[in-house]
This record gives structure tokens, sequence and C-alpha cells, in this order.
């Protein structure tokens, strides 16, 4: 194949339109060379298909891409237009791989068509490479495509917060870390209640919406996307709520193959499924528990949490042999008059160290609770919502600031150091 052997032909544009899947509640962002393909690609931002997705558009290429990235975390997808030749466009995508997300999916738009560049690309872990005038509709069938695909991984992790003893703050936490990563770290969240009958989460929330997860489960041959869609409460821009009924005059029947499905529908859309699971023992909750991608115990500093803290990392030992132990994190430490067994014997008794250890503060916790806000609103300097704000960072990988210097190298785009040598 000679070098300008031209790119296999991208599919037409008009009989994609019909078929073109839903894109997820994700973080799209451009950097574009010219002015129309920014403009194509902000007009693609307005089809109904890309309704849930939020799309940046900025001119200025990879250069300006790299500049940007330095300073704040990379999008879901990123789209990057280069007008450069082969080895130009592999030397400056190194560069961008130094401050990329390993995670991020990246598009590139170029001038050549060329299947030489299209192959080292994709080996080097593009996701796509476009040649330039596109067309809207088949950038939205390719980002589609990205998420759609039964192969690809799922766009969202399941992150369980689960109590090692009635009242010890699991929800409390659980609402906080979800809401955090949604208006702090800019991802797509929803929090799922789990607790049907005693659920705080629209109390927390000051939201008193449709209680989709009652719904949900009362359905389940009809669980898909767009039910579920309509059964989550929008909360902030980028945080939904699948709320439990909170009352205890409906009684839901909890299967552990229905609620499987909703979780695995809810994190095909959204980047960070954050489930609230309540302190019961029951088929449904182990049921979620083991397959939960990050598992968080909330216990407190005394015998009985310890107690069933040990017992339930021993449990998830044995039906997780592959997996990381759960994170633990030990709350309402420094009850005043209270007798506490203190952190470190605590974590070697259970056998896993408390990873963040939050201090009573009835003040900080107490107003959040009674006004329907989160504690980093309440005082985001409270020894308590810096933890938060640890924890929540420590399981998306994310920090809202980061400094370049100390993101790893992608594993994907460190091939293109290998290929740049060639
Ligand atoms: N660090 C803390 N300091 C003071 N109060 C706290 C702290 N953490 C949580 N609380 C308070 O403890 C109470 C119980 O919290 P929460 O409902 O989150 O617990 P839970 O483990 O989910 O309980 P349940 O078993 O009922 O689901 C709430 O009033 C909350 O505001
Ligand atoms: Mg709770």
């Amino acid at each position: 194949m000679n070098q300008t052997a031209p790119m296999p032909a991208q599919a037409a544009p008009e009989s994609a339109a019909s078929v073109v899947a839903l894109i997820p509640r994700i973080n799209i962002h451009a950097f574009c060379e010219e002015q129309s393909t920014a403009a194509s690609i902000q007009a693609g931002g307005s089809d109904r298909r890309m309704s849930k997705a939020h799309l940046d558009v900025h001119l200025g290429g990879i250069l300006a891409a790299i500049q940007v990235y330095q300073q704040q975390q990379t999008p879901d997808v990123l789209i990057i237009e280069t007008k450069k030749s082969r080895d130009e466009v592999m030397s400056e995508l190194g560069h961008l791989a130094q401050v990329c997300e390993p995670t991020t999916k990246v598009i590139v738009i170029g001038q050549i068509n060329d299947v030489i560049l299209y192959r080292d690309l994709i080996k080097a872990g593009i996701s796509e490479y476009m040649v330039a005038p596109i067309n809207e509709i088949q950038l939205i069938e390719l980002i589609a495509g990205l998420f759609d695909d039964p192969e690809a991984e799922p766009v969202g992790r399941v992150m369980a917060f689960v109590g090692a003893k009635g009242g010890v703050g699991s929800s409390t936490i659980a609402h906080n870390v979800g809401w955090y990563i949604a208006n702090k770290l800019a991802s797509d969240t929803v929090i799922a209640d789990l607790d049907m009958a005693y659920g705080t989460t629209g109390l927390d929330f000051n939201s008193d919406g449709i209680q989709g997860i009652a719904e949900a489960l009362g359905a389940p041959d009809r669980i898909d996307q767009v039910l579920i869609d309509r059964l989550l409460t929008k909360c902030t821009d980028k945080l939904s709520l699948l709320l439990s009924p909170g009352s205890i005059d409906r009684e839901v029947k909890v299967e552990k193959d229905a609620l499987e499905t909703v979780l695995e529908v809810v994190r095909k859309s959204v980047p960070y499924v954050v489930v609230d699971v309540p302190n019961i023992w029951a088929p449904w909750s182990k049921h979620t528990l083991a397959h939960a991608d990050d598992i968080v115990i909330v216990s407190t500093p005394e015998l009985a949490s310890l107690r069933n803290t040990k017992n339930l990392i021993d449990h998830l030992k044995t039906v997780r042999k592959n997996d990381q132990a759960p994170i633990l994190v030990l709350n309402q430490v420094g009850l005043p008059k209270r007798p506490e067994v203190p952190p470190a014997e605590f974590g070697k008794a259970v056998g896993v160290t408390p990873s963040y250890i939050i201090p009573h503060d009835a003040q900080t916790f107490g107003t959040a609770s009674s006004n329907g806000q989160m504690v980093f609103e309440v005082s985001a300097k409270a020894e308590g919502s810096q933890q938060l704000v640890a924890l929540s960072e420590k399981l998306t990988g994310r920090e809202p600031q980061k400094v370049a210097s100390k993101i790893k190298m992608p594993a994907i785009l460190d091939k293109l150091k290998g290929l740049r040598k060639k």
C-alpha cells in the first residue's frame, strides 16, 4: 500500500442519522484549528442525540489542548483537529499523551486521507481518525459507537457505600461524595438510594421527585435506558437521583437480578453511579456489594461496628478474590464521652487500615442535614469536608486542579513514544 493510500470510506451520513444511539452523560471537549470544524461540532451538539452530553468547543488545536490540560483533567471524549503532517501529528500527540487521562477517548480530525497515519493513530490508542471537513452526524455516530459497542468498557463505575451498623453516616458520606464528583469534579453522577423505607437521599438534597428506584424494580421487564431516564430526578446540572420511596406505606420487593439490571443500565449512561446500600443483609445487598466496582465501608470506632466491619471485609475477600480491599472510612470519631477503639487498633483487628478518619462534628454535619445541604457548602474547611474531598478524588482518580508532572502517561498513548522512534 503506498503512502498516500486513502482511508476506508466513512459511512454515508444520510443512512446513519436514524439509527445513531444516544450519547451518554459524558463530557466532550473539542480543540479545533478551523472555524468551520468548530461550527460543525457545535451544530452536532444541538442534535437530540447529544442532549445529555456536555460539549465544549474551542479553537487552538493540540497545542491549546496541551496547555489547558496541564491545569485540568481531560474529558471523557477529546476531539483534536490538526493540520499537520503525519510525523508532526504523532509528535504533538506524544506531548498530549503526557497530560491525558488514561480513560479519555481521543478522536483526531486531520487533513490527510492517509491509511498509514490512520493505522498509526489507532495502534497508538487513538479511538478514531476523521478527515476534515467532518459531517456532524458522522461525528455523533462515531462518538455513540465508542460507548455503544458491547465489547467496550461500560461508561460508568458503580461505587457502593455501606454502613457497618445502622446510623454510622454511610448515606451522608455517599451523598456528599456523589455531590462532590458531580459539582466539583464535573462528572455526571447518579446517586441510587436502595433504602426503600428509610432512605434519606430525598431529604439530604431537598428533593421530592419520583420514587425512581421503586418504579424501576417494579417493572423489571421494562428496564431500559428510556425508562431509567424518566425515573431519574435531576438535582444539579450533573447530578441525578434515583430516589427511594423513603416511606413505610409502600412495600417494594427488591430482586437481586432486577437491581443488577437497573444498575447496569444506569452505568451505561453516566461515568459514576453512587449506590447507597442500607445496613441490611439480604441476597440483593450481598449481590450488589459483590458486583460493585468500588466498595466504601463506613464504620464507627466501637465494638459492634468493629465486629461487623471484620465480618464484611472477610466476606468480601472470599467473593471478590481478585479485587482490592474495600475502602474503610471511620466516621464520627471523637464522640464526646464515648469509649473508642483507636483507628490503628481498629485497622489491625479488621485487616484493613482506615483510609479516611472523619471526626464527629455535630455542628457541620447537623447543619448540613437540617438544611438539605452538603458539608462542603456548610464548611469547606471542616476536617470532615476535607476527608470527603480526598475520598472523592481517590474514587475517581481526579482532582479539580492538577499539576502536569504528576500525571501518569496513559498506557495507550505510551506507544506513541515507540512509534516516533521508528
Ligand atoms: N461525622 C459526623 N459527625 C456528626 N454527625 C454525623 C457525622 N456523620 C454523619 N452524621 C449524622 O449521623 C446521622 C446518621 O447519618 P446517616 O443517615 O448518613 O447514617 P446511615 O449509616 O446511612 O444510617 P442508616 O443505617 O439509617 O442508613 C445523620 O443525622 C448525620 O447527619
Ligand atoms: Mg443510610
